[in-house]
């Protein structure tokens, strides 16, 4: 089985940099070369730190993949899914490529950034770059913890890497983020109970709601789904909280075997049940990004930059 990317299962750290590029036009077979070596830096910083559980992902917009690695095409690529209702969004922001850094040091994840940005720097523009950090105990900025029913051990890769359903993309992943600047002062404003209502969690212990007493509206009915077999419909999420006092936010990153359980989730998040129940966190975040991505083997992206 060709070997997934680090960061795609990596547990959770207390720092991250999300650098996003474009790529200059004609520079793909630079960046195909380039784009190898980068796992090279990572596998540097993480023998030299082994202790700041370093990690990397590198993906390619979906927009761009055919481009880069013309012939190749995983089964399920696809655009991210433009969604608006009343005032709800999910806008699209393509660019080319995502690469995630994390680390337990956020000096090492800033040495990680240079290096990377180093070497790509003539074939690319730097379209933006976030530091994701951990808020106290694994919270949001909302201040609930992020995360608790995240698929756990071995079975986060049943859910983020894909396996024999694509065999020539095996150890790949399809990536979403999306960056959510918070209404803070507004969330503020609510009183405790009302915010577990939205979250359908208790706020200072992260236990969940019986289900029949969640309402239609939480966050976490309105994400956690079944198929048609009553099967649950997952991702793993690899997000964290940015910003400064200006903004502030989350930066929301998806990882799964197929991109169809971060569309429904998030189509279920905006438009809602047949009642017109939309997911509440909606009216206190807003989504200002949002890009789709694929994260090849490390396998793929070693053979392609070679060629
Ligand atoms: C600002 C944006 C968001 C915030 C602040 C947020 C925060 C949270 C929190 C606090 C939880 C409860 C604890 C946990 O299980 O992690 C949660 C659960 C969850 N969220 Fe989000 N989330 C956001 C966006 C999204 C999006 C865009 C998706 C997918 C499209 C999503 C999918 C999920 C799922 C699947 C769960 C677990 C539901 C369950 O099984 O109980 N979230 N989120």
């Amino acid at each position: 089985m060709p070997q997934a990317q680090k960061g795609i299962c990596a547990e959770p750290n207390l720092h991250a940099l999300y650098l996003m590029f474009n790529v200059h036009e004609d520079h793909d077979e630079e960046v195909r070369r380039i784009l190898a070596q980068i796992l090279n830096i990572f596998d540097h910083y993480d023998d030299e730190h082994y202790e700041a559980m370093v990690s990397g992902v590198i993906a390619i917009g979906s927009n761009y993949w055919m481009e880069l690695y013309p012939g190749f095409l995983p089964a399920e690529l696809a655009p991210f899914p433009d969604m608006h209702c009343e005032d709800r969004h999910a806008p699209v922001v393509p660019c080319d490529l995502f690469i995630q850094m994390r680390a337990d040091r956020a000096d090492i994840c800033h040495a990680m950034g240079t290096a990377v940005y180093d070497a790509l720097k003539p074939h690319v523009e730097l379209v933006e770059q976030i530091k994701g950090f951990r808020f106290l105990d694994g919270r949001d900025l909302t201040g609930f913890v992020d995360g608790t029913e995240n698929p756990k051990g071995m079975h986060k890769l049943d859910v983020a890497i894909i396996g024999d359903e694509d065999p020539e993309f095996a150890g790949g992943s399809y990536i979403h983020i999306q960056r959510y600047r918070h209404n803070l002062s507004k969330w503020n404003q609510l009183d405790v109970p009302h915010q577990e209502e939205i979250f359908g969690r208790t706020k200072t212990d992260d236990i969940e709601f019986a289900s029949e007493m969640k309402k239609p509206f939480a966050h976490t009915k309105r994400t956690n789904l079944k198929d048609a077999n009553g099967n649950s419909i997952e991702i793993l999420r690899q997000s964290m909280p940015y910003g400064d006092m200006k903004e502030q936010g989350l930066f929301f990153v998806s990882c799964a075997k197929s991109p169809q359980p971060f569309t429904k989730m998030l189509e279920s998040m905006i438009f809602g049940d047949a009642h017109g129940n939309y997911d509440k966190l909606m009216d206190y975040t807003t989504a200002e990004t949002g890009a789709a991505f694929f994260a090849p083997s490390v396998d793929f992206l070693k053979f392609q930059g070679m060629s």
